[in-house]
């Protein structure tokens, strides 16, 4: 299969697309600065030309554009909007206009994430983000056309971004990453739509 994806140069993509190779299919890497090809999830426009520059595909999966972390106290609604442009907002934008441009059949396998189901200090942005997605992607698996699917990836902490993130969030028991890029997978190989995979116990 001929797949985008979104980010492919990150902790999760540089993980997700050798995997992807290796099992056959054509990736092609889209990001901001990274990749074969550039897209801003924060502009419409530029997820319109990625579409047109790449042409049809049969899957779209985005690993790309983290929630920031947020001061409840201070919090406005303009600084929660902000924060969702690029995740919420980009992976929307994916799908409305991919739906256009893919092939019949072709997938969208967008991430989100564990704050969506767990509160946890600092990051009702990231929450409001995650939740949002997983409402997107099962009102958008009923009505995507020509038989294409949707489904979503919420990973908790990932093993590879332990020493980085760790420490905000102690606690949390981190996805081996060959169990999240196994979830990714069977996202765009399977058959399901609809689905929130939660890569957490
Ligand atoms: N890492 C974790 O522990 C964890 C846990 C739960 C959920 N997640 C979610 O998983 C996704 C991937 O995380 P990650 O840790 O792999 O991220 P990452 O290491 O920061 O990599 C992000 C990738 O996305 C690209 N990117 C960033 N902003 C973009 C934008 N506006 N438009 C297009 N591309 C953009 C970056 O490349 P450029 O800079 O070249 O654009 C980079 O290739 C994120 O949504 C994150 O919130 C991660």
């Amino acid at each position: 299969m001929r797949i985008i994806v979104v980010g492919g140069g990150g902790t999760i993509g540089r993980r997700l697309v050798p995997a992807l190779r290796s099992r056959g299919h054509d990736v092609v890497v889209a990001a901001r600065t990274s990749g074969d090809v550039h897209v801003d999830l924060t502009s419409p426009a530029t997820v319109e030309a990625l579409y047109r520059e790449v042409g049809p595909v049969d899957g779209v999966v985005s690993v790309a554009a983290h929630g920031a972390l947020d001061e409840f106290g201070t919090l406005t609604s303009d600084a929660l909007r902000e924060n969702m442009r690029a995740k919420f907002f980009g992976q929307v934008d994916l799908v409305l206009t991919g739906q256009h441009h893919c092939a019949d059949g072709a997938s969208f396998t967008l991430t989100s994430g564990i704050f969506a189901d767990r509160p946890w200090p600092h990051v009702t942005g990231g929450g409001v983000i995650s939740g949002a997605l997983h409402s997107f992607t099962r009102s958008a698996a009923v009505e995507l056309p020509r038989g294409m699917r949707i489904n979503v990836v919420s990973p908790t902490l990932v093993g590879d971004s332990v020493d980085a993130f760790g420490e905000h969030f102690p606690g949390l028991r981190p996805v081996p990453m060959g169990e999240l890029v196994d979830h990714y997978l069977r996202c765009v190989e399977g058959t399901g739509t609809g689905q929130v995979i939660r890569a957490y116990r």
